[in-house]
């Protein structure tokens, strides 16, 4: 397992596509784009109605299944389906239309039938949200519906030329923020969806709003690809007006940069209407929008790439779920390696030995599956009781590591009340599917984010323990936490590697891990 020590930190990369975090800080440019703090302030488709089928995540996440309306046929095996796999999470502000464009999206690939939509335009009239109609063929809860918000992510599924695609809705509600945190630690891509309506987009990026939030946990998470959709472009405030276009996009660019997405190679811009469902499928009629020659969602989509995990690697499966159905099931995403009907596998980090019994990819039985797929695997060899979200399917030969503390570089962003971040600071650890309350005991190195690459090292100052650091600093610190927790070196996993620090509902820091206890030990 690689190790690093803490004087080569400044050079370490978050990760290949990480490069422009590494330029910002190389260049000493603060973590901000204008007079706004980069920091989030999170204070602030038979018939659909089949549609229902709740799936309890625990305290953590939850997903709401909304399956289509043909019945899936029955396949012994997907790898007839040359189709890639990939899925999408919809973030943003709280009414910024996630739920809209995904329901627009499965009614545009044929999932919801005029006569639904009708029976929801009728019932969000009843609930005096009359525009919401689109937003319930996502939004399958009562309490959704009631009060025009997702609660629960969202979960369907839609086929592009090349790409299934599984969508994600995660709610835009600051009090939800750990829901879509679970939506994004499943997700390759992001379509982060901004309201361009007169206010809308303002209310969403500033302090308070959601929108630089989820960019940065997105990123964190490991969504490498953003689609920002500009929506709402046929509100009568906006009127597709190219110049309101151009005014997000233009502030959104370098705040996305900052937030370590190469804006040129990892994120695509695109005006949008989720209502009317203009340039979702079909590109932008001309009548409509003269000044758009660019693609559509769906072709943007089926044509992004995403960084390629290795199926040939050691089996890694964070799990995100488990219930009984004559036997243990457990789900989750394969971050790393094949999972075969068959294998004998290791559920980390209780080191249980089990056997998989079968494996269903959406709703199909499968012999096998790689990586990015979104599984349900049956287990023999441990009960349901004795498996918990975030423990992690793990093969045998080369399992996760299983550790109590680990050392990690972390970017604070914004400390409640301008707290300083000393040893002794307490916060909740979410990395994949862990939910962990953490300790960070010892500052071990402040990284000096003004110095360059090109630097001569022997000037460096020798390094002394910070006693504490502020806003805005990237330190490394040991981190404890009370139970064992499955995670790995950033640079060997980084779906297990990085993660956000939260303090009474509100994203503090953001973090990869950097070093591990040896081998078969869980502390230093
Ligand atoms: P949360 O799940 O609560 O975060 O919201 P959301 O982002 O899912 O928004 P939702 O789809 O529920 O839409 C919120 C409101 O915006 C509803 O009234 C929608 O009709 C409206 N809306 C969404 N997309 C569009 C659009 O393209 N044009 C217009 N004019 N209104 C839209
Ligand atoms: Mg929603």
């Amino acid at each position: 397992m690689a190790t690093l020590s803490p004087s080569d930190l400044v050079d370490a990369d978050w990760s290949p596509e990480d490069a422009a975090v590494d330029a910002a800080v190389d260049d000493a440019e603060p973590m901000q784009t204008d007079s706004e703090p980069l920091t989030p302030a999170p204070e602030d488709v038979k018939e659909i109605e089949a549609a229902v089928q709740s799936l309890d995540l625990g305290t953590k996440g939850k997903v709401k299944e909304v399956p289509p309306v043909e019945e899936p046929e029955p396949e012994e095996d997907n790898e007839e389906n040359k189709k890639r796999h990939l899925n999408v999470v919809f973030i943003g502000h709280v009414d910024a239309g996630k739920s809209t464009t995904g329901g627009q999206i499965l009614f545009l690939s044929g999932q919801v039938d005029d006569r639904t939509i009708q029976k929801y335009e009728k019932e969000a009239k009843d609930k005096s949200r009359e525009s919401w109609y689109m937003a319930y063929i996502m939004d399958t809860n009562e309490e959704e519906r009631v009060k025009g918000k997702t609660v629960e992510v969202g979960r369907a599924h839609f086929e592009t030329e090349n790409t299934r695609f599984t969508i994600l809705d995660a709610p835009g509600h600051k009090s939800y923020v750990p829901n879509m945190i679970s939506g994004a630690s499943q997700a390759d891509i992001g379509v982060l969806v901004i309201s361009a309506r007169k206010g809308e987009f303002e209310t969403g990026y500033e302090k308070g709003g959601q929108t630089r939030e989820h960019v940065l946990l997105a990123k964190t998470l490991g969504v490498s690809k953003l689609v920002v959709v500009i929506n709402k472009m046929d509100d009568p405030t906006v009127n597709w007006d190219k110049s309101r276009y151009d005014e997000i996009e233009s502030k959104m660019a370098p705040f996305l940069k900052t937030s370590g997405y190469n804006v040129k190679k990892d994120v695509h811009f695109l005006p949008l209407s989720g209502l009317v469902g203009s340039n979702i499928k079909d590109r932008l009629d001309k009548k409509i929008c003269s000044w758009w020659d660019g693609p559509c969602l769906f072709e943007v989509l089926d044509k992004i790439e995403v960084p390629l995990r290795d199926p040939k690697g050691p089996v890694r499966m964070p799990i995100i779920d488990k219930y009984k159905d004559m036997g243990t099931i457990v789900m989750g995403k394969i971050e790393s390696g094949t999972i075969k009907k068959g294998d004998s596998l290791l559920v980390m980090p209780n080191k249980a030995n089990v056997k998989v019994i079968s494996i269903y990819c959406d709703e199909k039985e499968v012999r096998q599956a790689g990586p990015a797929e979104n599984v349900r695997v049956k287990l023999s060899g441990i009960e349901e009781e004795d498996v918990l979200s975030g423990f992690v399917l793990s093969s045998i030969s080369n399992p996760v590591a299983a550790v109590s503390e680990f050392h990690a570089q972390l970017q604070i962003l914004e400390l409640l009340d301008n707290a300083i971040f000393t040893a002794g600071y307490n916060a909740v650890l979410h990395i994949h599917s862990v939910v962990e309350e953490c300790e960070i005991v010892e500052l071990i190195e402040e990284i000096d984010t003004k110095r360059r690459k090109d630097d001569d090292p022997k000037k460096k100052k020798p390094k002394r323990k910070p006693l504490f650091v502020k806003n805005g600093a990237v330190v490394v610190c040991r981190v404890q936490v009370n139970n064992l927790i499955c995670i790995e070196n950033f640079s060997d996993f980084p779906q297990l590697g990085r993660f956000t620090l939260r303090t009474e509902g509100k994203t503090v820091a953001v973090g990869k891990v950097v070093k591990l206890p040896n081998p078969g030990n869980s502390i230093f």
